[in-house]
């Protein structure tokens, strides 16, 4: 029934996560994953985002963050890498980053960009947003701010999209921004939504929730099986858009089955974390980093 209604479950795609690496490897092969997104008072996003495309294999990970809170994400972990965006008199990121010197510098040898967690919303910080996703063809993950920023311009999402891999990872409060709907209207008809709007601009969308779903641009949809309501707290997400940047820095051929398991291993890090004794061992305790502890259980 599920395959005939265009469906197919997550996990089938989990093996391109258990092919082990070659002995010669070296971190080139695995990309670099670019995470922009913080702001005053939203450090973690960002640190957490950062974090988690780390522990998924990513060769290099950077975040791009301001100067106010760059010392807090620098110190999540020695092996991170930050870059100063240019900021407005409020410290707001400003779109001046869009500078042709300062972007090449930005994304020179950058792989995936993980744009939006704890980003804000100002107008600088989307002009700079949309700027720079119009101006690269990179790969992107859009998250949170990032997505809210793209709902607030609908007119730009397809100049955006066109020739390159786009991922949206909306919950269905963003969803329902990004699709001009109510967020009841986006539950009851998740499927249709979903499908509906990365065929219509060529999209992959991960729609979250209780059984996310992953809706790829050809109109085939994936269902999550893991996860559970543990993760309904702050940093699930998070943990969410570095796994997928890191995933497709590692896969860029392979983007369909590198989001499926971004997704699958994402909700089964917190399963195995959520019932086994230690700590976040219980569906109240649950903290993100957590389960992005326990994600190395979630890979093996
Ligand atoms: N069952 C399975 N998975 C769940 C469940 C559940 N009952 N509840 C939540 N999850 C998963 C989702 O599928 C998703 O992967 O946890 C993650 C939650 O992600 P978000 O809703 O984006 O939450 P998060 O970002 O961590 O925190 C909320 O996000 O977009 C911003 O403005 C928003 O500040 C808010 C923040
Ligand atoms: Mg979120």
């Amino acid at each position: 029934i599920i395959s005939n209604l265009g469906l197919h479950w997550s996990g089938s795609s989990k093996a391109i996560a258990d092919v082990e690496r070659p002995a010669n490897s070296n971190k080139g092969m695995y990309g670099h994953v670019l995470v922009i997104g913080g702001s005053s008072g939203k450090s973690g996003a960002p640190a957490m985002s950062s974090l988690a495309a780390m522990r998924s294999g990513a060769g290099l990970v950077t975040a791009a963050v301001t100067p106010s809170v760059l010392p807090l994400v620098a110190a999540i972990a020695p092996e991170l890498m930050t870059h100063a965006l240019a900021v407005n008199p409020d410290g707001e990121i400003s779109a001046g980053n869009l500078h042709p010197e300062r972007l090449e510098a930005l994304l020179k040898r950058i792989t995936v960009l993980a744009i939006g967690p704890g980003l804000g919303t100002e107008p600088q910080t989307a002009e700079f947003v949309l700027g720079l996703l119009e101006q690269s063809r990179l790969s992107a993950v859009v998250d949170a701010d990032g997505l809210n920023i793209l709902a607030a311009n609908p007119n730009r999402i397809a100049a955006i999209a066109k020739g390159r891999t786009l991922v949206l990872t909306p919950h269905p409060g963003e969803m329902a921004r990004l699709a001009g709907k109510k967020t009841a209207e986006i539950e009851a008809d998740r499927i249709n939504i979903a499908r509906d709007f990365a065929t219509k601009y060529g999209l992959t969308l991960v729609l979250k929730g209780w059984r996310t779903l992953i809706a790829h641009p050809d109109g085939q949809i994936a269902v999550n099986t893991t996860g559970n309501p543990a993760m309904a707290k702050g940093g699930s997400g998070d943990l969410l858009t570095g796994m997928v940047a890191a995933m497709l820095a590692q896969h860029p051929h392979d983007v369909a089955r590198a989001v499926e398991t971004a997704v699958y291993l994402h909700g089964l890090a917190a399963d195995i974390t959520v019932r086994e004794p230690g700590i976040g061992g219980d569906q109240h305790t649950l903290l993100a980093t957590d389960s992005l502890a326990n994600l190395y259980r979630a890979f093996h």
